[in-house]
């Protein structure tokens, strides 16, 4: 019989957990796929695995008769009262790439939504990507995995778990677990230093919409 299981990611899986991002989170998340290449950049995709050591990364792991696969992976790390200014630092060094991009809409979204003051804790646990394989949606995973990042967010005393939701499904998802909405940004009022569209994602995805659960 099919059993899926939900546990912290180990400093050993950063391979496999990349190669599940790749194909069931990077292809779809909005940010990734309204900016060109397709492909996220290395600096992304070490952005993502350096939040592994913090413990807050969980894997979904199904149990078949052919063996054992991640099916969901949900990417967490902690951020306090300087991520505004640090994001806008990163989007400046990072800037002509898709990850600056990337970063560019991310830090319009810290600025304006600033947690951390805004909610007056010392930290929030901040969720960075949620992914779950097309295969097993539909069932609740994605809710699973949030809550085992909002318990470890508890253990270890953050009084905040926020994520800026890209997708409208994983906006969804949270609506459902009992987060706020603090925010939101349209797509199309994202425009870049020649008046473009930042991000052009596919439907239906219309805007970032970012949530908070308070602990
Ligand atoms: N496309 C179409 N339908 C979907 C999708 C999708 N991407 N995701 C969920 N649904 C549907 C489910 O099939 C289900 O439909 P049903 O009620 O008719 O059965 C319904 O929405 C509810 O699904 P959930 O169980 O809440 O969602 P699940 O946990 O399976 O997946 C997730 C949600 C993780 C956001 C998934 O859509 C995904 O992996 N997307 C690609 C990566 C992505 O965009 N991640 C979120 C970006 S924001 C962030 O990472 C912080």
């Amino acid at each position: 019989m099919e059993e899926i299981q939900v546990r912290q990611v180990k400093e050993e899986e950063a391979d496999q957990l990349m190669a599940f991002l790749l194909k069931h989170y990077y292809a779809e998340e909005p940010l990734t796929a309204g900016t060109s290449p397709p492909e996220p950049d290395a600096a992304d995709k070490e952005f993502l695995l350096s939040n592994i050591p913090h413990g807050t990364c969980f894997l979904a792991i199904l149990t078949e008769a052919q063996g054992q696969r991640i099916v969901g992976a949900v990417v967490a790390g902690p951020k306090d009262a300087t991520a505004p200014q640090e994001v806008a630092d990163e989007a400046a060094k990072h800037a002509g790439t898709k990850w600056g991009r990337i970063l560019t809409a991310l830090s319009a979204v810290e600025t304006a939504t600033d947690v951390c003051r805004r909610f007056q804790v010392p930290s929030s646990l901040h969720v960075h990507a949620l992914g779950v394989d097309p295969a097993v949606r539909g069932r609740a995973l994605g809710a699973r995995l949030m809550t085992a990042a909002i318990q470890q967010a508890r253990e270890l005393g953050h009084r905040l778990v926020s994520v800026d939701c890209t997708s409208v499904y994983s906006a969804r998802l949270v609506c459902g677990l009992g987060f706020e909405l603090v925010h939101t940004l349209r797509y199309e009022h994202l425009k870049d230093s020649a008046g473009e569209q930042l991000i052009r994602p596919p439907a239906p995805h219309e805007s970032i919409q970012t949530f908070v659960l308070r602990l």
